[in-house]
Protein backbone atom coordinates (compact mmCIF):
# COMPACT_ATOMS: atom_id res chain seq x y z
CA UNK A 1 0.00 0.00 0.00
CA UNK A 2 0.69 3.73 -1.15
CA UNK A 3 1.75 5.95 1.76
CA UNK A 4 0.12 9.06 2.14
CA UNK A 5 3.12 10.86 2.73
CA UNK A 6 2.25 13.49 0.24
CA UNK A 7 -1.33 14.66 1.73
CA UNK A 8 -1.69 18.39 2.15
CA UNK A 9 1.42 19.26 -0.38
CA UNK A 10 1.06 20.76 -3.43
CA UNK A 11 3.48 19.32 -6.52
CA UNK A 12 4.39 20.81 -9.78
CA UNK A 13 5.63 18.09 -12.26
CA UNK A 14 6.95 19.45 -16.18
CA UNK A 15 6.67 16.51 -18.72
CA UNK A 16 6.93 16.16 -22.17
CA UNK A 17 9.22 18.42 -24.65
CA UNK A 18 8.87 21.70 -25.71
CA UNK A 19 7.95 23.02 -29.42
CA UNK A 20 9.92 25.64 -31.04
CA UNK A 21 8.01 26.90 -33.93
CA UNK A 22 9.84 28.32 -36.72
CA UNK A 23 6.42 28.85 -39.05
CA UNK A 24 3.30 27.81 -38.57
CA UNK A 25 3.80 23.98 -39.51
CA UNK A 26 7.56 23.74 -38.44
CA UNK A 27 8.59 23.79 -34.86
CA UNK A 28 12.21 22.23 -33.52
CA UNK A 29 11.52 19.89 -30.36
CA UNK A 30 13.25 16.63 -28.71
CA UNK A 31 12.41 12.81 -28.19
CA UNK A 32 10.85 13.34 -24.83
CA UNK A 33 7.82 11.38 -24.66
CA UNK A 34 6.17 12.36 -20.98
CA UNK A 35 6.18 9.32 -19.54
CA UNK A 36 8.67 9.89 -16.73
CA UNK A 37 6.56 13.05 -15.90
CA UNK A 38 3.18 11.65 -16.11
CA UNK A 39 4.40 8.67 -13.60
CA UNK A 40 5.42 11.26 -11.32
CA UNK A 41 2.44 13.08 -11.53
CA UNK A 42 0.28 9.67 -10.88
CA UNK A 43 2.41 8.13 -8.28
CA UNK A 44 2.08 12.06 -6.42
CA UNK A 45 -1.39 11.69 -6.59
CA UNK A 46 -1.43 8.20 -5.15
CA UNK A 47 0.33 9.61 -2.33
CA UNK A 48 -1.82 12.12 -1.57
CA UNK A 49 -0.57 15.35 -3.30
CA UNK A 50 -2.31 17.77 -5.16
CA UNK A 51 -0.77 17.82 -8.34
CA UNK A 52 -0.21 20.19 -11.43
CA UNK A 53 1.25 18.46 -14.63
CA UNK A 54 2.51 20.82 -16.82
CA UNK A 55 2.82 18.76 -19.98
CA UNK A 56 4.65 20.15 -23.14
CA UNK A 57 3.24 18.04 -26.48
CA UNK A 58 2.93 14.78 -24.40
CA UNK A 59 -0.20 13.52 -26.47
CA UNK A 60 -0.73 11.27 -22.97
CA UNK A 61 -4.41 11.03 -21.60
CA UNK A 62 -4.76 13.33 -18.42
CA UNK A 63 -3.81 11.36 -15.46
CA UNK A 64 -7.09 10.82 -12.94
CA UNK A 65 -7.04 13.73 -10.07
CA UNK A 66 -4.50 15.83 -12.19
CA UNK A 67 -4.72 19.13 -12.80
CA UNK A 68 -3.18 19.51 -16.37
CA UNK A 69 -1.85 22.59 -18.09
CA UNK A 70 -1.15 22.14 -21.67
CA UNK A 71 2.05 23.93 -23.18
CA UNK A 72 3.57 24.32 -26.29
CA UNK A 73 6.72 26.27 -25.95
CA UNK A 74 9.91 26.84 -23.35
CA UNK A 75 8.47 30.54 -22.95
CA UNK A 76 4.82 29.18 -21.79
CA UNK A 77 6.24 26.21 -20.12
CA UNK A 78 7.96 28.93 -17.95
CA UNK A 79 5.00 30.83 -17.28
CA UNK A 80 2.40 27.87 -16.76
CA UNK A 81 5.37 26.98 -14.21
CA UNK A 82 5.75 29.97 -12.38
CA UNK A 83 2.33 30.60 -11.74
CA UNK A 84 1.73 27.26 -10.84
CA UNK A 85 4.89 26.95 -8.18
CA UNK A 86 3.72 30.14 -6.28
CA UNK A 87 2.23 27.58 -3.60
CA UNK A 88 3.98 24.56 -4.10
CA UNK A 89 6.20 22.33 -1.52
CA UNK A 90 7.98 20.47 -4.65
CA UNK A 91 8.65 21.74 -8.09
CA UNK A 92 9.93 18.70 -10.25
CA UNK A 93 11.56 19.63 -13.59
CA UNK A 94 11.22 16.53 -15.98
CA UNK A 95 10.10 17.95 -19.29
CA UNK A 96 13.13 18.21 -22.10
CA UNK A 97 13.16 22.24 -22.25
CA UNK A 98 14.56 23.73 -25.78
CA UNK A 99 17.87 25.34 -24.87
CA UNK A 100 17.44 27.45 -27.75
CA UNK A 101 14.77 28.82 -29.76
CA UNK A 102 14.35 30.20 -33.57
CA UNK A 103 14.91 34.31 -33.26
CA UNK A 104 12.49 34.74 -35.86
CA UNK A 105 8.79 33.34 -36.20
CA UNK A 106 7.65 33.24 -40.24
CA UNK A 107 4.22 33.94 -39.95
CA UNK A 108 3.81 32.14 -43.48
CA UNK A 109 5.20 28.61 -44.62
CA UNK A 110 9.26 29.12 -45.16
CA UNK A 111 8.94 28.48 -49.11
CA UNK A 112 11.78 26.70 -50.91
CA UNK A 113 13.04 29.01 -53.82
CA UNK A 114 14.73 26.71 -56.55
CA UNK A 115 17.68 29.20 -57.31
CA UNK A 116 18.85 29.99 -53.60
CA UNK A 117 20.70 28.34 -51.05
CA UNK A 118 18.56 27.53 -47.82
CA UNK A 119 19.16 30.21 -45.05
CA UNK A 120 20.45 29.25 -42.12
CA UNK A 121 18.28 29.25 -38.65
CA UNK A 122 19.33 31.72 -36.24
CA UNK A 123 19.12 30.68 -32.75
CA UNK A 124 18.46 32.51 -29.07
CA UNK A 125 18.80 31.56 -25.46
CA UNK A 126 15.64 30.51 -24.32
CA UNK A 127 15.47 30.86 -19.87
CA UNK A 128 16.61 28.25 -17.72
CA UNK A 129 13.80 27.56 -15.48
CA UNK A 130 14.90 25.09 -13.03
CA UNK A 131 17.79 27.59 -12.60
CA UNK A 132 15.50 30.60 -12.23
CA UNK A 133 13.28 28.60 -10.00
CA UNK A 134 16.06 27.44 -7.85
CA UNK A 135 17.64 30.58 -7.47
CA UNK A 136 14.44 32.29 -6.49
CA UNK A 137 12.10 30.13 -4.79
CA UNK A 138 8.78 30.93 -6.23
CA UNK A 139 7.56 29.21 -2.15
CA UNK A 140 10.54 29.36 0.44
CA UNK A 141 11.77 26.07 1.49
CA UNK A 142 10.54 24.67 -1.84
CA UNK A 143 11.65 21.37 -2.89
CA UNK A 144 13.44 21.79 -6.24
CA UNK A 145 14.52 18.75 -8.64
CA UNK A 146 15.58 18.20 -12.09
CA UNK A 147 16.26 16.20 -14.45
CA UNK A 148 19.59 15.40 -17.01
CA UNK A 149 19.93 13.30 -20.26
CA UNK A 150 23.63 12.74 -20.35
CA UNK A 151 25.65 10.14 -22.59
CA UNK A 152 29.08 10.44 -20.95
CA UNK A 153 30.78 10.89 -18.01
CA UNK A 154 27.22 10.47 -16.49
CA UNK A 155 27.90 11.84 -13.26
CA UNK A 156 30.70 13.84 -13.30
CA UNK A 157 28.01 15.75 -15.83
CA UNK A 158 25.53 15.59 -13.11
CA UNK A 159 27.76 17.10 -10.33
CA UNK A 160 28.78 19.79 -12.17
CA UNK A 161 25.27 20.85 -13.57
CA UNK A 162 23.55 19.94 -9.85
CA UNK A 163 25.66 23.09 -9.04
CA UNK A 164 24.82 25.01 -11.99
CA UNK A 165 21.35 24.73 -11.88
CA UNK A 166 21.57 25.03 -7.94
CA UNK A 167 18.30 22.42 -7.73
CA UNK A 168 18.16 20.61 -4.34
CA UNK A 169 17.89 16.92 -6.23
CA UNK A 170 18.83 15.83 -9.71
CA UNK A 171 18.20 13.20 -11.60
CA UNK A 172 20.90 11.77 -13.82
CA UNK A 173 20.11 9.49 -16.63
CA UNK A 174 22.07 7.95 -19.12
CA UNK A 175 20.34 7.91 -23.08
CA UNK A 176 20.31 4.16 -24.32
CA UNK A 177 18.42 1.98 -26.51
CA UNK A 178 15.91 1.13 -24.27
CA UNK A 179 15.78 3.34 -21.49
CA UNK A 180 14.70 7.24 -21.33
CA UNK A 181 13.44 8.75 -24.18
CA UNK A 182 10.05 6.90 -24.83
CA UNK A 183 11.07 3.73 -22.96
CA UNK A 184 8.74 2.48 -20.17
CA UNK A 185 11.89 1.99 -18.11
CA UNK A 186 14.88 4.23 -17.14
CA UNK A 187 17.67 3.67 -15.13
CA UNK A 188 19.18 6.75 -13.14
CA UNK A 189 20.96 8.08 -10.48
CA UNK A 190 19.93 10.94 -7.92
CA UNK A 191 22.48 13.41 -6.95
CA UNK A 192 21.74 15.41 -3.90
CA UNK A 193 23.05 18.96 -3.33
CA UNK A 194 23.94 17.48 -0.06
CA UNK A 195 26.52 15.17 -1.67
CA UNK A 196 23.95 11.45 -1.62
CA UNK A 197 24.17 9.65 -4.31
CA UNK A 198 20.70 7.34 -4.79
CA UNK A 199 21.58 4.58 -7.57
CA UNK A 200 17.43 3.66 -9.23
CA UNK A 201 18.36 0.32 -10.93
CA UNK A 202 16.78 -0.60 -14.44
CA UNK A 203 13.10 -0.86 -14.09
CA UNK A 204 9.56 0.80 -14.32
CA UNK A 205 9.57 4.74 -14.74
CA UNK A 206 7.27 4.55 -11.89
CA UNK A 207 9.91 2.98 -9.53
CA UNK A 208 12.03 5.76 -10.08
CA UNK A 209 9.18 8.28 -10.01
CA UNK A 210 8.58 6.65 -5.68
CA UNK A 211 11.91 7.18 -5.11
CA UNK A 212 12.29 10.71 -6.26
CA UNK A 213 9.31 11.40 -4.09
CA UNK A 214 11.17 9.53 -1.03
CA UNK A 215 13.48 11.45 -1.25
CA UNK A 216 11.59 14.78 -1.69
CA UNK A 217 9.65 13.55 1.46
CA UNK A 218 12.90 14.09 3.14
CA UNK A 219 13.49 17.61 2.70
CA UNK A 220 10.22 18.98 2.50
CA UNK A 221 9.64 21.41 5.41
O1 LIG B 1 20.80 21.91 -19.06
P1 LIG B 1 19.90 20.73 -19.32
O2 LIG B 1 18.91 20.99 -20.42
O3 LIG B 1 20.61 19.43 -19.47
O4 LIG B 1 19.07 20.61 -17.96
C1 LIG B 1 18.01 19.72 -17.83
C2 LIG B 1 17.14 20.16 -16.69
O5 LIG B 1 16.93 21.57 -16.71
C3 LIG B 1 15.74 19.56 -16.76
O6 LIG B 1 15.25 19.42 -15.44
C4 LIG B 1 14.98 20.61 -17.55
O7 LIG B 1 13.59 20.54 -17.27
C5 LIG B 1 15.59 21.89 -17.05
N1 LIG B 1 15.65 22.98 -18.03
C6 LIG B 1 14.93 24.15 -17.81
N2 LIG B 1 15.00 25.18 -18.71
C7 LIG B 1 15.78 25.08 -19.81
C8 LIG B 1 16.53 23.91 -20.03
C9 LIG B 1 16.42 22.87 -19.13
O8 LIG B 1 14.24 24.25 -16.79
N3 LIG B 1 15.83 26.09 -20.67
Amino acid sequence: ATEPDLTGRHVVVSAGGTREPLDPVRFLGNRSSGKQGYALARTAAARGARVTLIAANTGLPDPAGVDVVPVGTAVQLREAVLKAASDADAVVMAAAVADFRPAAYAAGKIKKKDDQEPEPIVLVRNPDILAEISADRPRPGQVVVGFAAETDDVLANGRTKLARKGCDLLVVNEVGERKTFGAEENEAVVLGADGSETPVPYGPKEALAEMVWDLVVRRLV
